[in-house]
C-alpha cells in the first residue's frame, strides 16, 4: 500500500533501501532498531526522493559491495576498506585533487591500503559528478600519427582527452594520462595528476640485466574510478577504489597480452629462446620470468603486491569465514582463476555460485564509453 503513495522511480530507491537498511542492522546490531531508522528513510524518501546514508551505513555498503564482486578474488580483506567521505564534493576542482589525496593516502609510500574515495551521489534532480577515466593512474596509448606508443587499451581515450585540450605527455611508453573529471551541471575537463601522487616500480628480472634498457614499469596503485557504487538505491557514479595489485595482472595481462604491451615475443629473443615454434613453449617461458620481475621488482621497492598462489588460498580462506557466518559468496570462476597457472592453484578445481547481490560496484554502458573517449568533444 505504502508503495502506491510514491513515484514509481522514488518506490524503487524504497525497495532497495529497505534491503539494505535492513542487511545493515542485521549485521551491526549496535546500530539499534532498523524501524527507527526505516521511518526516516520513508519520510526523505517521500520527500525528497532519495535520501542521505549515514556515515556508518556509507561504510558498511561500500565494504559490502566490495564483498560482493564476483569478480574480485582479493575479498578477504573486504571489512577493512577504507572510506573516504566526500559527498558533499560536487566541482571537478574539488574532485580532481581528493583523487590525488586518495592516491597518497592509499599508497602509503607502498604499504598498500584498500581505500575508497565517495563523491556527491545522483539526485532526482541531477546526475552527479563522474570520473571519465576507466583508473585514476593509466598510461597513454599513442596511435601511428604519433609511433604507437603506450598502452593500445587506452588510445580512444588519450584521444579524446588530446581533443579536450590535452597537449600530450612526453611520448614515452608510460606517460601518465591526466584525469578526466565532470563536475555538476558542467562539462569533463582534464587535470594533470601531481607526480608525488603516483608512484611507480621499475621492472627488472631477478637475474641480470635482460631487459633494464626497455625502461619498462608500473603504477602501484590499481584503482578503478569508473564504476558505481550502488548502495540501497542511491548511486554513487564517483566512486574511485584501490586495493593492491596481484603481480598476474601486470605479469601476464597488461604486459603481456597482444593487444596490451605484447611484450612476450620481446622477452622471449631477450631470454634467448626458441621461437621458431609455439611447441617450445616460449610463451609460457617468458609469461614466467616476466611475472618473476613484476613480483621480484615491487618487493625490491617495498610496494605491496600479491602473487596468485596466495591470493587463491586466501579466496579459500574467504569463502569458508563467510560460510561460517551463514552468508554464500557469488564468484566467476573465468575472472577468479589466475591467468596463469590456474590448475596450480586451489580456486581452479570447483565451482561457484553466481548470484550477484547488492551493495555493489556496476559499471555502465556510458562508463565504457566514456572509456573509450567517444563522447569526450
Ligand atoms: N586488472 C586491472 C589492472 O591491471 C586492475 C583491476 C583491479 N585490481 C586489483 N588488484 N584491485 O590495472
Amino acid at each position: 500500500m505504502e508503495i502506491l503513495q510514491l513515484r514509481s522511480t522514488a518506490a524503487h530507491v524504497w525497495t532497495a533501501a529497505k534491503e539494505f537498511i535492513r542487511l545493515h542492522h542485521r549485521e551491526n546490531p549496535e546500530a539499534g532498531d532498523p524501524y527507527d531508522r526505516l521511518a526516516v528513510v520513508w519520510k526523505e524518501i517521500e520527500e525528497t526522493g532519495t535520501y542521505r546514508h549515514t556515515p556508518q551505513e556509507l561504510v558498511h555498503g561500500a565494504r559490502v559491495a566490495w564483498r560482493n564482486s564476483n569478480r574480485c578474488i582479493g575479498r578477504l580483506y573486504w571489512n577493512s576498506l577504507r572510506v573516504r567521505d566526500h559527498r558533499d564534493l560536487t566541482g571537478a576542482d574539488d574532485i580532481a585533487a581528493q583523487c590525488a589525496e586518495h592516491l597518497r593516502e592509499a599508497t602509503n609510500d607502498g604499504r598498500v591500503r584498500p581505500t575508497i574515495t565517495v563523491f556527491a551521489p545522483d539526485t532526482p534532480d541531477r546526475p552527479g559528478p563522474v570520473i571519465w577515466n576507466e583508473q585514476l593512474i593509466r598510461y597513454a596509448g599513442y596511435g601511428p600519427e604519433h609511433g604507437m606508443q603506450g598502452d593500445p587499451r587506452n588510445r580512444g581515450f588519450t584521444e579524446g582527452v588530446r581533443r579536450l585540450g590535452w597537449p600530450g605527455g612526453p611520448g614515452t611508453p608510460f606517460d601518465v594520462l591526466p584525469l578526466v573529471v565532470q563536475g555538476c551541471d558542467d562539462k569533463p575537463r582534464w587535470f594533470e595528476l601531481p607526480p608525488d601522487a603516483v608512484l611507480e616500480v621499475p621492472i627488472e628480472h631477478p637475474e641480470g640485466d635482460h631487459w633494464r634498457d626497455l625502461g619498462l614499469r608500473w603504477h602501484a596503485v590499481p584503482a578503478i574510478s569508473n564504476m558505481c557504487l550502488e548502495i540501497g538505491g542511491v548511486r554513487y557514479s564517483a566512486a574511485p577504489f584501490n586495493g593492491w595489485y596481484m603481480g598476474t595482472e601486470i605479469g601476464a595481462r597488461n604486459l603481456g597480452d597482444t593487444d596490451r604491451y605484447n611484450l612476450l615475443p620481446t622477452v622471449a629473443r631477450r631470454l634467448g629462446l626458441d621461437t621458431s615454434s609455439d611447441r617450445t613453449l616460449w610463451k609460457d617461458r617468458s609469461l614466467v620470468e616476466l611475472n618473476r620481475a613484476v613480483l621480484h621488482s615491487f618487493d625490491r621497492d617495498g610496494v605491496t603486491i600479491t602473487d596468485h598462489h596466495t591470493e587463491s588460498r586466501r579466496f579459500l580462506t574467504h569463502l569458508d569465514r563467510e560460510e561460517q557466518k551463514g552468508r554464500t559468496v557469488g564468484a566467476d570462476w573465468s575472472w577468479i582463476v589466475p591467468p596463469i597457472s590456474g590448475s596450480a592453484t586451489p580456486v581452479f578445481h570447483r565451482t561457484y555460485d553466481t548470484t550477484e547481490s547488492s551493495p555493489a560496484y556496476v559499471q555502465s554502458p556510458e562508463a565504457q564509453a566514456r572509456a573509450q573517449g567517444t563522447d569526450l568533444v
